[in-house]
């Protein structure tokens, strides 16, 4: 039995626990949260995010803690789940590791790639596994796109586009409004496009260069795009948090290859679509399914000894973290 440590307790917090509750093997056995509140506040609804927690109570054996060092001892966990704001990744995570706990750790990574370095050394000093949980490299719709793009089926890549556009993100309740704050949660280019960027990296490679046009309201960006440059194709992703509350949530992807268009819209009747060259568009025979319960279940089998190799490679999450904090002019 693998006994898990929560370390946050606000929105994705609780869309981690709504998994970790359900897996086998697995015992959730505290929350850290400075919030007094948290294990019985409702849920609040993760800001760019579609999937919400399902809201109901958490058992009353559950043991919410607001000192890490005293959560660390008293639950002593084999697994420590980070969802806490960006800041607290690194000292949280090298902490737990330091306890003897293997951890995932929500995206992005850390505020920057120094901070990803220390994260890293920890784990090979310490001994102990750690995965970011960049979620859309675990969402089926992402893994097709980039098994398109490898195997040429439908020839080179001629264009593709990401988007991921939101209204200003919210914190729960009495939490400090951290997002705009680009000192804390680096801002729409890590917070909300580190997904984008990340996946145009795994799809494409990295790119020769990046050009970014930007938007500001005040001091902070609130919409981007970003043109990374590649020698044969176009290839752009487009951030904002500009849009009106009433607007919902929308990311997706659109790649024309020589041969055929795909286009993955999740508001759309058929999500993902392959509008071939010849005869009529069909959808993309791909099953969707949760890239959240997805990601935790392969670190589980990872730290279980059912996967062999890390899911996915912290050096290359630090590659993505350095092209956005050192290589975007915004
Ligand atoms: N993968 C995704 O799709 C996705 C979506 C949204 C957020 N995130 C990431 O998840 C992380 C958390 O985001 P969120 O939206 O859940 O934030 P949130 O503000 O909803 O929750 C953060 C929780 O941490 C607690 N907290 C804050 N400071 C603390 C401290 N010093 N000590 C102990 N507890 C503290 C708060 O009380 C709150 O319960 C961020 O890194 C964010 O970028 C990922």
């Amino acid at each position: 039995m693998k006994k898990v440590l929560m370390l946050g307790f606000g929105c994705m917090g609780r869309v981690h626990y709504d998994v970790w509750k359900r897996l086998r093997g697995v015992k959730v056995a505290g929350v850290f949260d400075k919030n007094p509140n948290a294990l019985s506040d409702p849920p609040a609804k993760a800001y760019g995010y579609v999937e919400v927690s399902d809201g109901k109570p958490v058992p009353k054996s559950l043991r919410l803690f607001g000192d890490l060092d005293e959560a660390l001892r008293e639950t002593k966990p084999d697994i420590v789940d980070c969802t806490l704001p960006t800041r607290f990744h690194v000292d949280t995570a090298i902490a737990a590791m330091k306890a003897g706990a293997d951890v995932l750790c929500e995206k992005p990574m850390a505020l920057d790639a120094a901070g990803c370095a220390k994260m890293i050394a920890a784990s090979k000093k310490y001994g102990r596994k750690l995965m970011v949980a960049q979620c859309l490299r675990f969402a089926p719709e992402y893994a097709f796109a980039k098994k398109l793009v490898d195997s040429g089926k439908f020839g080179k890549t001629v264009a593709a586009s990401f988007w991921r556009l939101t209204a200003p993100p919210k914190t729960p309740k009495g939490a400090k409004a951290w997002f705009f704050d680009e000192k804390l949660s680096g801002g729409i280019a890590l917070d909300l496009n580190v997904h984008d960027t990340d996946i145009v990296r795994w799809i494409f490679g990295e790119p020769q260069s990046v050009k970014i046009d930007a938007h500001r309201r005040g001091k902070c960006v609130d919409h981007f795009i970003v043109k990374y440059g590649y020698k044969d194709a176009f290839v752009t992703s487009e951030a904002s948090w500009a849009a009106s509350p009433s607007f919902a949530f929308q990311f997706g992807y659109r790649i024309m290859f020589e041969h055929a268009t795909v286009v993955y819209d999740p508001w759309r009747k058929d999500a993902l679509t392959v509008y071939p060259e010849k005869g009529a568009a069909y959808p993309a025979p791909v099953k969707t399914s949760s890239p959240y319960a997805n990601e935790i279940k392969a670190f589980l089998a990872w730290t279980q000894g059912r996967l062999e190799s890390a899911p996915v490679c912290n050096c290359d999450i630090k590659k993505t973290i350095s092209l956005i904090t050192e290589g975007f002019k915004l």
